[in-house]
């Protein structure tokens, strides 16, 4: 999606998306950022920041915000939420981060590395850890594409119990998430002209490796069972997820 269409969806943000930060997700971001050492003077950005869910949190917590979107619609919605004078706020795009090249000590991406292109996807990544001074941190947020794998099974399951036979169930589940919705080898969801880049653990891993970044560690941002963010209620059972990534980049110099 383009700048303008982000546009587009950011007076009725959480009507439309499946947000990490809606209640009862469970989102090791916050404690994460909450626990880094000296983080009262630290500079902290918030890169694809949207409406600014994230703001008031880490202008609370960091000496100074840098917050980051290429959609004035987005920044407007968040200059509104977050009034707090350690915030500034820049409309930019995240494949061209030159002007904060080494300037950061965090640097936050929530869902906002969505690029349909993988060229687009490896130089935003490329820049995010550029911003980063030596032992910098990032923490990001990627939407999952096992978890998709994951929640077609249940639903093939759920099918068998229903349908006459295994093929039925299988055409029943291929309506539903077809190939007219996801490309699994690159891991993109197409809905009408908006496609969207959905990431494999391994694949996160080697991108992030190749961008520069050490010390991948990989978690889960879990959501609930509801209408929202899901085809089914399939309560009782794991619950799907977003990977959380924390990562660093160099040594801190001595
Ligand atoms: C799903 S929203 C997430 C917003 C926010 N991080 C949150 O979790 O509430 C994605 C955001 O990333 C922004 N975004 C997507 N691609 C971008 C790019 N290439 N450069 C700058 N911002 C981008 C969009 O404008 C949108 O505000």
């Amino acid at each position: 999606m383009d700048a303008q269409s982000w546009d587009q969806l950011s007076a009725t943000y959480f009507d439309q998306i499946s947000s990490p930060f809606e209640q009862e997700v469970v989102n090791p971001l916050l404690a994460f950022l909450d626990s880094l050492p000296g983080r009262e003077n630290l500079t902290a950005a918030d890169l694809g920041c949207g409406i600014g869910n994230l703001l008031p949190f880490l202008a609370e917590r960091f000496r100074k915000v840098v917050a980051v979107d290429f959609s004035s619609g987005m920044l407007r919605q968040a200059r509104s939420r977050c009034a707090a004078e350690n915030v500034v706020f820049y409309r930019r795009s995240l494949a061209n981060l030159v002007h904060f090249r080494g300037q950061l000590d965090v640097a936050v991406a929530v869902n906002s590395v969505l690029s349909p292109k993988l060229s687009e996807v490896d130089q935003i990544l490329n820049e995010i850890a550029a911003t980063l001074k030596p032992g910098g941190t990032f923490a990001g947020i990627f939407p999952s594409m096992e978890s998709v794998l994951y929640e077609g099974m249940l639903i093939l399951e759920k099918e068998r119990g229903e349908a006459q036979s295994e093929e039925e169930a299988r055409k029943r589940v291929s309506k539903l998430i077809g190939p007219r919705h996801y490309d699994f080898i690159s891991g993109l969801y197409t809905e009408g002209e908006d496609q969207q880049k959905f990431y494999y653990s391994f694949e996160l891993r080697m991108r992030l490796q190749a961008a520069g970044f050490k010390n991948i560690q990989l978690g889960k941002v879990l959501y609930p069972w509801s209408e929202k963010h899901s085809w089914f209620d399939f309560s009782g059972q794991p619950r799907m997820w977003d990977w959380f990534v924390r990562a660093s980049v160099g040594r801190k110099p001595d």
